[in-house]
């Protein structure tokens, strides 16, 4: 029987009967949409990284958070399942949910899968950002591919108790405990509690920085392998409740399997396309995915802490048409008259205007502009020659009205 292989990010992987991602489906790997600086996914985590950075400085006022934002999606059954503590047999690894490179690998389905390694190196307060792979179907809110940014902050007895008197004489373990609704065993109620507040406190101010401060949250019991006591928490946008993040106190085994056991640890987890999706608007999660400028373009240059609203584009397809032309030499032209003699011929088949070079004729001390306009009709299909006529009249009308020569 011949051995099949598999390339993924050039490596190869030797297939077996676990193996079910598809090449379409590795066709996102390396899209790195949260990568890209103007991507509305991008813009977010701009926001996120930034109230991280601001809210936990040392002691010269440094951000003691570190990201990362370009870990493989690779990983292996090891770091997604195992170093979480997620059993064998558990609902989440079944090949069903998930995409298998084959028994030993495969696509993460969250980022969590990076937490254990990244304790192990020495890393006390993280975030990672990426791009993960769960099978489901597709339709307005799902994709197989979206993007997650989890985070870790671990702390010494010192740094629990700081802003406690004769917080030097607290414990942050005890022996023999139990573990209740409130606390894992190993941990003292008192440290479990003062690292619950933070985290809370941490991710209602992160809510509230993004949906606003007369925000209504709530938070909601949960469970996750990995964490205990684990919440969740709902933000109430447009007349529902919406589950925004996954968040807990670490389980401490984590913590012991990569040598941080003199620490107490909380983590979180959060989707970046639901949250965009609000904030900006997007219907339909599949855009993030579009590389067609009449979505990209809207939020091409802006701000994070921008109110962006997205504005739907048409299913037709754009036509490109540029224009060149000389500008009047008594210096009596800008780009805006331009703008609005386009939109006043064109109409709604102009969908954008850019300027996309600028020229100055050295001799002649002449200077011209080309403009690229992308044409796009709301209802149906434009075709070029439709187009054309429509140029024709802006050429025709720009050198009457703006006094300019078409080149
Ligand atoms: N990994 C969890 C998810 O994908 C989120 C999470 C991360 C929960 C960290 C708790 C702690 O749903």
């Amino acid at each position: 029987e011949t051995v099949k292989y598999i390339s993924v990010n050039g490596r190869e992987f030797q297939c077996d009967s676990w193996s079910n991602v598809s090449s379409k489906i590795l066709s996102h790997l390396g899209r790195n949409l949260h990568l890209q600086q103007y991507h509305p996914l991008s813009l977010i985590k701009q926001r996120i990284v930034n109230l991280f950075y601001k809210r936990f400085v040392g002691r010269t006022g440094n951000p003691v958070f570190s990201v990362y934002n370009d870990l493989s999606p690779v990983v292996s059954v090891k770091q997604n399942f195992d170093s979480l503590l997620i059993p064998p047999g558990h609902a989440s690894r079944k090949k069903s949910d998930c995409y298998y490179i084959n028994r030993d690998y495969l696509l993460r389905a969250h980022t969590t899968a990076h937490q254990s390694e990244l304790i192990n190196m020495g890393l006390n307060n993280f975030l990672v950002v990426g791009d993960v792979y769960r099978r489901d179907e597709t339709d307005s809110t799902h994709y197989p591919v979206f993007h997650q940014v989890d985070a870790v902050r671990l702390c010494n007895k010192n740094e629990v108790f700081r802003s406690i008197e004769n917080g030097d004489e607290m414990p942050i373990f005890e022996n023999n405990g139990i573990r209740t609704a409130e606390k894992q065993e190993t941990h003292s109620l008192e440290a479990s509690k003062i690292m619950e507040e933070e985290l809370k406190a941490s991710l209602v101010m992160l809510t509230q920085d993004l949906f606003g401060q007369e925000v209504k949250y709530r938070w909601v019991d949960a469970y996750f392998p990995f964490t205990h006591p684990s919440w969740e928490l709902e933000v109430h946008h447009q007349g529902e409740w919406m589950e925004l993040l996954g968040c807990g106190i670490m389980e401490q085994r984590i913590l012991q399997n990569a040598g941080a056991q003199d620490q107490i640890g909380w983590a979180f987890g959060l989707g970046l396309e639901r949250l965009a999706m609000c904030l900006y608007d997007i219907p339909d999660i599949r855009l993030f995915w579009s590389t067609d400028t009449g979505f990209l373009s809207q939020f091409e240059n802006r701000d994070p802490y921008d109110d962006i609203k997205y504005k739907p584009i048409s299913i037709y397809p754009q036509c490109i048409s540029d224009i060149s032309f000389w500008l009047p030499e008594n210096g009596d032209y800008t780009s805006n008259d331009f703008y609005d003699l386009v939109r006043d011929i064109g109409g709604d088949t102009v969908e954008q205007i850019s300027l996309v070079d600028i020229f100055t004729h050295p001799k002649k001390q002449q200077t011209s502009h080309c403009y690229r306009i992308v044409y796009r009709h709301m209802e149906k299909t434009l075709t070029q020659e439709e187009v054309n006529v429509i140029h024709k009249q802006i050429e025709k009308a720009a050198a009457l009205k703006l006094n300019i020569s078409i080149r």
